[in-house]
């Protein structure tokens, strides 16, 4: 299945980009009310969040016409010799915008950019409670789980790129 042929219109952006297609304070607000709908309590965001870390980066996918962010994510290098490892944080699609292929769309994106900041031989990590009840997501991305224990039940999807 080629997830990139999805048939909404969207343009990708990286970090403060976003700050060239929306106004700051229209981004902020929608990027804390997707963070918000995951984590189900109030993000509040500042421009720092997303200037303050090198290596932490922020991924958007925008419908640029309706002024949307559609979908979000971030990830952030951790330098663990012998293999640098990348941990993805806050993957969101916006409830209106979901089963579209964009979260596909989103993380694929992801890979292409890791590789050109930091090149290949990575291993992609991520963590997710089962209660998200989004497995079938990262498996048809390719991730594969880790065991975990029955003390932790935190699932953690991996992936080597
Ligand atoms: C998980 C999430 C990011 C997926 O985004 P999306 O844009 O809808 O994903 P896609 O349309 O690219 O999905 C691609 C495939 O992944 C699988 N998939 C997507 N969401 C799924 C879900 N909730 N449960 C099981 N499988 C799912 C399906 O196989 C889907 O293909 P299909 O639509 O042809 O069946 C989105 O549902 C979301 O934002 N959920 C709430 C927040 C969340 O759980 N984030 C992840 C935190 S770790």
């Amino acid at each position: 299945m080629d997830r990139e042929q999805i048939t909404l219109d969207y343009e990708v952006c990286m970090n403060t980009e976003l700050f060239d297609r929306l106004t700051v304070e229209n981004a902020l607000e929608q990027v804390g009310e997707l963070l918000s709908d995951l984590h189900k309590s109030e993000v509040v965001l500042s421009v720092k969040d997303f200037t303050d870390s090198a290596d932490t980066n922020w991924l958007f996918l925008l419908d640029k016409d309706a002024g949307q962010i559609m979908s979000v994510m971030q990830f952030s290098l951790a330098r663990t010799p012998p293999k640098s490892h990348v941990y993805i944080n806050n993957v969101v699609t916006h409830s209106d915008y979901r089963r579209n292929g964009l979260g596909t769309v989103l993380l694929n994106e992801s890979f292409r950019a890791m590789v050109r900041l930091w090149g290949t031989g990575l291993g992609v990590e991520l963590t997710n409670s089962p209660k998200k009840d989004n497995a079938g997501f990262y498996e048809a991305l390719g991730f594969t789980s880790r065991a975990h224990d029955s003390d932790n039940p935190t699932v953690v999807w991996v992936m080597d790129i």
